[in-house]
């Protein structure tokens, strides 16, 4: 019964759009000023990180192997104990170099494959542990030589629905570029409606950042979720710290769920061929009453988690790219 008068509540969260095509909207070039977004960069550079660095999904270290990964030009090894607990350090043997990605966990220990030599997570034979951390979405690694500021005991983790009360994804991908690129995409929120038609339509930004104070973009879009049906949302655009970028749902369908797009360099800092890895973690909630959020929220929430699939990630790559390519030949023209 309750059910029944739940559903008599709801409404569907879609809108039919009659909106202008792609060639009529309003140009927001004018609006999307290089040196706005130079300085939420800068700001956003300046912020401390702790020396903390997003390595992956917490789903991606499970309990039967190690996780390799190569954070700053340095190889992290990650495994968890038998108890579940995140365990990580060098990802290079101290005996004679193997590569630790590849050995195994045996009981919560991790083994190296070449010569046996086991290691439970404390300083051994010369190995090094690393300060990691599990938020229960990402696992991050604090190596203090690549970050070079000052050591903080955790993470800057952005705050997200409660837990258990969301839909979690993660994904990733890697671009020829630094992490100020894929954060500067990321704060160019102008973009959205023009160069992501398929995803978006009808975008504002009702509020620009003011500085350290008030250092967030205010912005109105619309979910394209098939054709003329869409979502319209508000979301809020923060930078928390110089490799993170989050976008929060602040008003409408899906009020609270996150967009975290956090940026890791993979190779070091000055690198002639800088990679760095996007690890985007999709935090997506409803307050529907009477669904189950799996059913209820997933497919309403569709957008959003598409917001991070496979295309729109291919485009802002592309322009994170774009970016070095043109910055590292003295070409940018912001
Ligand atoms: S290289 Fe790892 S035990 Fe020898
Ligand atoms: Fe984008």
């Amino acid at each position: 019964m309750a059910d029944r008068s739940a559903k008599a509540r709801w409404t569907s969260p879609l809108r039919r759009r009659r909106g202008p095509g792609w060639a009529e909207q309003e140009p927001t070039w004018r609006a999307a000023r290089p040196a706005l977004i130079a300085d939420a960069l800068k700001r956003a550079s300046a912020r401390p990180s702790g020396n903390w660095f997003v390595a992956g999904a917490s789903r991606d270290v499970r309990p039967g192997g190690p996780c390799g990964r190569t954070v700053g030009g340095v190889e992290v090894v990650l495994w968890r104990s038998e108890s579940g607990e995140l365990r990580g350090g060098s990802g290079v043997c101290p005996h004679l170099g193997a590569p630790l990605r590849d050995s195994r966990v045996v009981c919560g220990t991790l083994v190296c494959h070449w010569h046996g030599l086991a290691l439970d997570g404390a300083p051994f034979a010369g190995w090094q542990p690393y300060p990691v951390h599990d938020d229960g979405v990402l696992v991050w690694v604090r190596l203090d030589a690549v970050g070079g500021e000052e050591p903080t005991e955790l993470p800057v983790i952005p705050e997200r629905p409660a837990a258990g009360s969301g839909v979690d994804a993660v994904y990733s991908g890697v671009g020829r570029c630094e992490p100020q690129d894929v954060v500067a995409n990321r704060l160019d929120p102008w973009h959205g409606s023009w160069f992501h038609p398929y995803s978006f339509v009808d975008l504002t930004v009702a509020r620009e950042p003011r500085g350290e104070e008030d250092d967030a973009f205010a912005v109105d879009v619309s979910f394209r979720v098939a054709g003329r049906l869409v979502v319209p949302v508000r979301a809020e655009f923060t930078a928390p710290e110089p490799r993170t970028v989050v976008m929060r749902i602040v008003d409408g369908e899906g009020a609270t769920s996150v967009v975290e797009t956090h940026a890791t360099p993979l190779t070091a800092e000055g690198d002639a061929q800088p990679r760095t890895a996007v690890i985007e973690a999709v935090v997506a909630t409803s307050d529907r009453r009477g669904f189950a959020l799996a059913r209820a929220a997933a497919p309403v929430l569709r957008p959003l988690m598409r917001h991070t699939a496979g295309r729109l990630w291919r485009d802002d790559l592309a322009y994170a790219e774009r970016r070095w390519a043109l910055r590292s030949t003295g070409r940018f023209p912001g």
